[in-house]
């Protein structure tokens, strides 16, 4: 009796942390809105079962972290300063995937910390979300030597672990930044001026294409285009929101 008293406290209290956490994200990632009943409820019902498996993801996804970190598979380990892994909420709905370290990500050992990480930053706060809300990876996970494109053999030796990174987190919707991204997880040999703005789909994921941070940097014209294929992104998590 007394068991069965502490145990439907400790499950109202998760349920309740939860259920409260969810609505302090509802407000921040959409100031100023009516807060929509279908979310609440959404909200009451799925939280608790999120959380377990979310526990579970953990654990195995610092496991794939500890691999990669001893990953020597190819010449990049020798010259790298740290793995860059990834980071962010290991159950994101939102994954945005790039090209690899630049030199700031190879001396912190976190992606997207230099100056396109920055922009990077910027657009997902204006998609509404937080850096910390969505999940943050590349396609290799060392420093290709002065930033140049990384080598077909050493996207074929890193690519499983983006695989199973994407599995473990298993977003929605991946947004993929620049042509190397695309090409080298839905293997497809395109430039990025035509395959951007349109849906793909990478094991019954959505994924949308766009405009490298590191290349609006260079090409401010073309972050017209990029808002554009954000926001079709974001139409995705209003449905998602109101249905
Ligand atoms: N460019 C990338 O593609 N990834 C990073 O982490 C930083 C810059």
């Amino acid at each position: 009796m007394k068991f069965n008293y502490i145990y439907s406290m400790a499950m109202n209290k998760t349920f309740f942390d939860n259920l409260i956490t969810g609505i302090r994200h509802e407000y921040t990632a959409h100031p100023g809105q009516d807060f929509d009943p279908a979310v609440l409820q959404a909200l009451m019902s799925e939280r608790p079962k999120k959380a377990n498996i979310s526990q579970k993801k953990a654990d195995s996804l610092e496991q794939l972290c500890s691999n990669v970190r001893q990953c020597d598979s190819c010449p990049l380990a020798k010259t790298r300063h740290n793995v860059v892994f990834g980071e962010g909420n290991v159950h994101a709905e939102l994954m945005f995937i790039g090209e690899g370290p630049g030199n700031e990500e190879d001396m912190q050992g976190r992606p997207f910390v230099g100056e396109a990480g920055q922009l990077l930053t910027k657009m997902i706060q204006a998609m509404q979300f937080t850096r910390e809300e969505v999940y943050i990876a590349n396609i290799v996970k060392c420093r290709p030597p002065n930033n140049r494109v990384p080598s077909p053999d050493e996207i074929a030796a890193c690519i499983n672990y983006l695989k199973a990174q994407i599995q473990f987190i298993a977003p929605q919707v991946i947004v993929l930044l620049g042509a190397t991204a695309v090409n080298a997880l839905l293997g497809c040999n395109e430039g990025i001026t035509r395959l951007r703005g349109k849906w793909l789909e990478f094991e019954g994921i959505k994924v949308m294409p766009t405009f490298h941070p590191a290349y609006l940097l260079r090409q401010k014209s073309a972050k017209r285009q990029v808002w554009e294929d954000l926001q079709q992104v974001m139409k995705v998590f209003d449905r998602v929101y109101r249905s």
